[in-house]
């Protein structure tokens, strides 16, 4: 057994996003975000609808999620039973400026997450905050087409001050924008980048563009966030979306490579190297994108270098020149099927040892400390007669993960943090439904916004609770 591989003050915490959890969408002057508008179609599909509320077909599940807003002592009080040493959590960016170009901040915005704060203060547990996670105002979509136009920079870079200031020294943990290389690929458009479109419009050189703001923006947050406390520590995050060559054929394997250096080094690259690596160049030479750029965006970039890398990892694919082999499923990215392992029910690869192998990679690269901010299985949990929910797969996908971790350490990987998703069931992000749940806690409704909202911990709450208690000692024991 490998005992003592964690250090001392590793954070074992759990995440969520704000609007995937929170609910109360348009209360105390929240303005609307782009997520607020993904309605459930009942086929566990979503569509964008008309951001004019009067005429709202669909269910919104979203709009109620899981009630945090209201329920966040409850919350929180469960979250410090449970061992958290932190929260990987994000602020709603509609709560403090609801349109996005306001001239002030909306304080009751700020003050909920004042409170927030001040409760995982109570609890010593550290909040790890994401200032745009999918969550940008609806109203900076229309009226400027979000990161599609450079004047978001400024928009962020003042929601960014209005935050640093007001939570300096509530929070020492930031990440710039969740899964930053999700705009590489077409759905990540809307969430990601905020720009609602047409299919037309949806081109590779927007998707680019609009990164390379982001790129911009978050490296001058990097710098605000030092100067106004030089405590802040902020990170670049990336969904891993690890991809495998399909065989061994030369031009498989190349092809591999150049999906990791695209899809997953090229985000990390610009944020932690500081400047556009070489195959990135080519690719938009090749691939006839044409990035607008101003000419001290370099410098920008360059000076203002993200503190430490962080990802998300939930499965693996595989890539090949064969196209035509089965599909595996995804949120934002499928792949070609991988013989060797199981999926979910959802249809997401299980890999464990696939993050001991992302882990050692984007270490040997980046050399910088490593938080792995979200990893879980989204599942169908089913309320036992005794009241129990016992999620045992999940513990199952959890602890195998945590031994790879384990592993990956022995490697010499500094991994300083781990935060699976989601701490308590909240609404997917992909299908828009309450049914695939990854929660440690259970939240009592369904996809049609049925339910009394009641938590219940599952077993997988006291296991990750013994598993935190002994520092990553005890994998195997249940908890109570
Ligand atoms: C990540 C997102 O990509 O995957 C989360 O950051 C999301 O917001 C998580 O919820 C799981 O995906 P899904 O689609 O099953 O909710």
């Amino acid at each position: 057994m490998k005992e003592n591989i964690f250090n001392k003050d590793f954070l074992w915490g759990a995440a969520t996003s704000a609007n995937q959890v929170e609910g109360a969408w348009n209360v105390d002057g929240k303005g609307i975000s782009v997520t607020d508008i993904l309605a459930y179609t009942g086929v566990g599909t979503f569509r964008i609808e008309t951001p004019n509320i009067d005429e709202v077909k669909h269910y919104y599940p979203n709009h109620i999620a899981a009630d945090f807003y209201n329920n966040y002592k409850e919350d929180i009080a469960a979250m410090a039973e449970m061992g958290l040493k932190a929260y990987r959590m994000s602020i709603a960016w509609t709560r403090i400026f609801p349109n996005g170009d306001d001239e002030t901040p909306n304080e009751k915005g700020l003050e909920f997450y004042d409170k927030v704060f001040d409760e995982l203060k109570k609890y010593n547990i550290e909040p790890i905050v994401t200032i745009s996670h999918y969550e940008s105002p609806i109203e900076l979509s229309y009226r400027y087409g979000a990161w599609g136009n450079r004047k978001m920079i400024d928009f962020y870079l003042r929601y960014c001050e209005i935050i640093f200031k007001r939570y300096k020294d509530k929070v020492r943990y930031w990440i710039t924008f969740n899964e930053i290389n999700c705009l590489t690929v077409p759905f990540g458009i809307i969430t990601a980048g905020g720009i609602v479109t047409d299919k037309e419009n949806n081109t590779e050189e927007l998707r680019y563009q609009a990164l390379h703001y982001q790129f911009v923006a978050s490296a001058k947050a990097v710098k605000l966030a030092h100067s106004i406390n030089p405590n802040n520590k902020v990170g670049c995050m990336i969904a891993y979306m690890t991809a495998y060559p399909s065989t061994c054929a030369p031009d498989d394997v190349l092809l591999a490579q150049q999906h990791d250096q695209m899809k997953n080094m090229f985000c990390p690259d610009v944020m932690i190297r500081g400047e556009y690596p070489g195959f990135a160049k080519r690719y938009f030479l090749d691939n006839n994108i044409n990035i607008v750029m101003e000419e001290s965006d370099l410098e920008i970039i360059k000076d203002g270098v993200a503190d430490f890398y962080s990802c998300s990892y939930y499965m693996s694919n595989c890539v090949g020149l064969d196209n035509s082999k089965d599909k595996t499923s995804g949120n934002l990215i499928v792949g070609l099927k991988n013989p060797y392992l199981k999926a979910s029910d959802w249809g997401w690869q299980i890999d464990e040892k696939g993050l001991r192998w992302v882990l050692n990679n984007a270490y040997g690269r980046y050399r910088v400390p490593i938080m792995i901010l979200e990893n879980g299985l989204g599942a169908n949990d089913i309320v036992s007669e005794d009241g129990r929910i016992r999620d045992d797969y999940r513990i199952e996908y959890l602890r195998k993960h945590i031994e790879q971790i384990k592993e990956a350490i022995l490697d010499g990987v500094e991994v300083i943090a781990y935060t699976p998703w989601s701490c308590i069931d909240l609404i997917s992000l992909s299908t828009g439904e309450m049914k695939k749940r990854y929660g440690f806690i259970y939240v009592d409704r369904d996809n049609n916004g049925n339910g009394t909202l009641k938590r219940i911990k599952k077993d997988s709450f006291y296991w990750y609770k013994k598993v935190i208690e002994s520092n990553g000692n005890i994998l195997e024991e249940k908890g109570e």
